[in-house]
């Protein structure tokens, strides 16, 4: 099949995640990028010569070599950015949160059906090749009906630099927006999509930062089976330090932290340019490490999601380091999934590869698409949900909610056997 030509607009510190897979996937041609700071466009221009670079989104919807396009600029733009591209006819891939309102969003569900493109939306955690590896698991049966889904993280989101939109929650700022879609799409893709209603709280613990640093939430799936999820960004405990392989390569010690934290308080840190250096072009752009170093296997790592946990009838299933564990009646079973990653570099841990894969997939080989506008509103939703269930202290019952079709992931083999008792 042939590559897909894509551009990457926003080439900010998410986007720098993301480029090594688009530059290196046979699926994928990387031709274009665009970013409003020049800084990153002469990183970009460094990076791949040979492509296009433009300042403006409109610059990108010009170019006619350029079929898809990544969108991976502030949460804020996601809507306007991505209706823009597909009133010119590109397909997209919109990060998340998919946008910050559900207006918003079902104007970009209606732009992609008019203009018969497709919208993936939905670049998550759940794409992680465990998450998906559990789904196929629970819908195989061998551990009985699914009956609850835990998620929960120790992150020090809340203190890692950020520009001033990100601390406004008017501009889909907080950590609801940002770090909600990683939990609700992996809750969603396990339990079948379809949530009956949320009940959430939100914390807001830190002067120096005017943004909810935490939240958690019950949600109950329209079976009636229970998820809980809860981030706590504030620092002070990272769920990497119980993974001893988990040593997070970019991540900040328990001594910056500290720092951080005392910077952050007294009012002296410079976030714009300790941003800066993880974005394209920037000191610690992974795209640079990516041309550096081969890809190898990597780890499960709780990155910003947190460890997993599946309860089903008759058994659990959790993540472990090179695959899950299978807690069944016959005892426990280590699963290896290295088999089921590419040999590409993804410093996202293959999320980026997997939404990639499902739109080469949609626009070039006539497939299915899976992480649809539709499924993206939904978890926007959810999110929404939270924040307004947290300012109200009431459940909120949701209607926009859709299901993962069997059909996602039908090919994947985890190797679970169990063995009859
Ligand atoms: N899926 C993930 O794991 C993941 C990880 C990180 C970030 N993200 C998402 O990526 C998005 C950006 O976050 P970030 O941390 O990279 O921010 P960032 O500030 O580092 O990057 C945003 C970039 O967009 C550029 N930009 C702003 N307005 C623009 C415009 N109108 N036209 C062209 N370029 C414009 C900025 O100059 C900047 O370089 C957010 O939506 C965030 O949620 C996703």
């Amino acid at each position: 099949m042939r590559p897909l030509k894509m551009a990457m607009i926003g080439l900010g510190q998410g986007a720098a995640g993301t480029i090594p897979a688009m530059a290196a996937m046979p699926e994928i041609e990387l031709v274009a990028g665009a970013d409003l700071n020049p800084a990153m466009r002469a990183g970009f221009a460094e990076h791949f010569p040979g492509t296009r670079v433009y300042e403006t989104v409109a610059g990108v919807c010009a170019d006619p070599e350029v079929e898809a396009v990544w969108i991976a600029t502030p949460n804020r733009f996601h809507a306007e950015h991505a209706i823009e591209a597909m009133r010119n006819g590109k397909h997209v891939i919109v990060e998340k949160p998919m946008a910050i309102t559900l207006e918003e969003a079902d104007r970009m569900v209606d732009t992609a059906r008019q203009h018969e493109v497709t919208l993936l939306a939905g670049h998550t955690r759940s794409l992680s090749i465990w998450n998906r590896a559990m789904r196929r698991i629970i819908l195989s049966g061998e551990l009985g009906p699914l009956r609850a889904i835990h998620i929960w993280a120790y992150t020090d989101w809340m203190i890692r630099p950020r520009t001033p939109d990100e601390l406004d929650p008017a501009q889909g700022g907080g950590i609801v927006f940002r770090q909600g879609p990683h939990q609700i799409d992996t809750l969603r893709l396990l339990g079948g999509g379809k949530l009956r209603s949320v009940r959430g709280m939100t914390g807001t613990w830190l002067d120096a930062r005017p943004i909810p640093g935490y939240f958690t939430a019950y949600m109950e799936f329209e079976d009636g089976t229970p998820a809980t999820i809860m981030h706590n960004g504030y620092g002070y405990f990272a769920m990497a330090s119980l993974y001893p392989w988990a040593h997070e390569k970019r991540g900040y010690t328990d001594a910056d932290r500290v720092e951080l934290r005392r910077g952050l308080v007294a009012g002296r840190r410079d976030e714009t340019k300790e941003k800066e250096i993880f974005r394209v072009g920037g000191a610690r752009d992974p795209v640079a490490e990516a041309k550096a170093n081969p890809a190898e296997p990597y780890p499960w790592k709780p990155f910003d999601l947190g460890p997993v946990e599946v309860a089903c009838e008759r058994g659990m299933i959790l993540p472990a380091q090179w695959g899950l564990t299978v807690y069944a009646d016959d005892g426990p079973h280590d699963l290896d999934l290295r088999h089921l990653q590419r040999p590409e570099p993804d410093p996202s841990g293959g999320l980026s590869i997997a939404i990639l894969e499902e739109l080469h997939g949609a626009v070039v080989g006539g497939k299915r698409a899976y992480h649809t506008a539709e499924w993206g509103r939904a978890t926007l939703e959810a999110s929404l949900a939270v924040m307004q269930s947290a300012e109200e202290r009431r459940e909120i019952v949701l209607t926009r909610q859709v299901e993962m079709p069997a059909g996602y992931d039908a090919e994947l083999r985890t190797g679970l056997e169990v063995a009859a008792v």
